[in-house]
């Protein structure tokens, strides 16, 4: 309090008033703080729910071409190569960092300058001074694909500990799906936001049957931690990577396995279990009778959503209709200030993780890339990082339908699959252990034959 005990002349009655002034703003600043300590208001709860037309029709043009001819091109031809090699289409996911590493090309891109310098007008405006946009990603809804299925937090707000972060989720074309995806407001679910406070985490829900009411889903909290600045550094990277896909693949087994005791023990015993495993796991069961809500939101074209640090969210999951689509570009933007954490469950990470040029340094204060110039070289790839990147399972979290005991075994890697270790490629015989190659024939790499969509798995064009 600024003024406390503190004299003041009757007759300097400005003075008087603009200290009030000041000690009723350092009031309500405080009442604030000890109101967000004690878990009943956000920062951030009080932002705009969307903003209207912060791009137009150029803007709206330049980033539809470039998610045509840079992000789907390249789902395209990973498709084609996982079809190839005989392994399931891939999930077009939200698909990270691919404006930045476009804005930091050489000779630079005016028209995207121009859209981020746009953004953050917009941000400054609305919220203030003081934030910067940490990644982008695209979002792209069809019949066949759901880009963030599960329930969740962005943990990587977390990294600087403060709580007012953003997202900006801009719709740029759809089919007859003018809105935005799945939010669980706080005002619909008040009970479900006093047990998750301001942490970060992801919920299994139940999906159906009795076990719906009596326990309607398990929170699991994000294990934000500072020993992922292990991946910061080059020299520690891959031991980073090694300590990430065992500690995620624990997480996994672990979720798996508690949704798995849930389906089969009754409800107050798997209470128990997790009363005494729940700490370890990192899990907390939702109590009974909760009921889950959530809401969309209308939008146009050029319009941003805001989604708000502490919301959980997902895709909307609403069987499509096989015309219907829809794509959004979103930025997330959050407080500048020293990093305090890491999260390594998240796939925003696992990419910024390539580029040398992209590190948070643990205490040090968040960078403003999409303000600067980088020079956006990853990392060289070996064998073991490729593996590692691609072993990290993020994806599988919060798959509460997964099965554990009695469940089918992950099938087996085929020895020519090219995520492999090639020690372990077997097929071709001794030749990853052969150390003398004279007089070797060396023709292995034929190059793969791309097959085009109705060719594929028809007898007529078998040769
Ligand atoms: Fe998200």
């Amino acid at each position: 309090m600024g003024s406390g005990g503190r004299c003041m002349r009757p007759t300097d009655l400005k003075d008087r008033i603009a200290f009030d002034l000041k000690d009723v703003h350092e009031v309500l600043q405080t009442s604030t703080l000890l109101l967000f300590v004690l878990g009943t208001m956000a920062p951030a709860s009080e932002y705009p729910r969307k903003l209207d037309q912060i791009l137009d029709a150029s803007d709206i043009e330049y980033l539809k071409k470039f998610f045509h001819t840079q992000v789907e091109t390249e789902w395209e031809r990973n498709e084609g190569l996982a079809k190839a090699r005989g392994l399931p289409k891939p999930r077009r996911s939200l698909e990270y960092y691919t404006l930045l590493r476009q804005l930091q090309g050489k000779p630079r891109d005016a028209s995207l300058e121009r859209i981020i310098s746009k953004l953050y007008a917009v941000i400054e405006k609305q919220f203030g001074p003081g934030f910067v946009i940490v990644h982008d990603f695209w979002s792209w809804r069809t019949a066949q694909n759901v880009p963030a299925e599960f329930i969740h937090h962005d943990p990587d707000f977390w990294a600087t500990g403060h709580h007012d972060g953003f997202n900006l989720w801009i719709l740029l074309d759809h089919k007859n799906m003018a809105h935005s995806f799945d939010i669980f407001l706080e005002q619909d679910n008040p009970e479900l936001y006093r047990i998750v406070k301001n942490k970060a985490g992801r919920l299994l829900p139940e999906k159906s049957g009795a076990r719906l009411t009596e326990c309607p889903g398990v929170l699991f909290w994000d294990p934000l931690s500072w020993w992922p600045v292990l991946y910061e550094w080059p020299y520690t990277r891959t031991l980073a990577m090694v300590m990430g896909v065992a500690l995620n693949k624990f997480w996994q087994k672990s979720q798996n396995c508690i949704m798995y005791l849930k389906q089969r023990l009754p409800t107050w015993s798997f209470r128990c279990v997790l009363g005494l495993t729940g700490w370890l796991f990192r899990l907390t069961p939702l109590p009974a009778g909760l009921v889950l809500k959530t809401q969309r939101f209308g939008l146009e074209v050029g319009d941003a959503l805001v989604l708000r640090q502490y919301e959980l969210h997902t895709t909307d999951q609403d069987p499509l209709q096989d015309h219907q689509f829809r794509l959004a570009v979103g930025v997330k933007v959050v407080r500048q200030g020293p990093i305090v954490q890491y999260c390594y469950t998240g796939p925003a990470s696992r990419i910024r993780r390539n580029y040398p040029c992209l590190r948070w340094g643990l205490g040090q204060v968040l960078p403003d890339f999409y303000r600067c110039e980088l020079d956006m070289e990853p990392y060289p790839e070996t064998w073991l990082t490729r593996f590692l990147f691609s072993a990290t399972a993020e994806k599988a979290l919060g798959d509460s339908g997964a099965k554990v005991f009695g469940e089918e075994p992950e099938p087996p890697s085929r020895e020519d699959d090219g995520r492999l270790p090639v020690a372990l490629r077997l097929k071709h015989g001794k030749e990853h252990s052969r150390l003398n190659w004279v007089g070797m024939p060396l023709a292995r790499d034929i190059p793969l034959k791309m097959v085009p969509d109705y060719e594929h798995g028809n007898p007529m064009f078998a040769e």
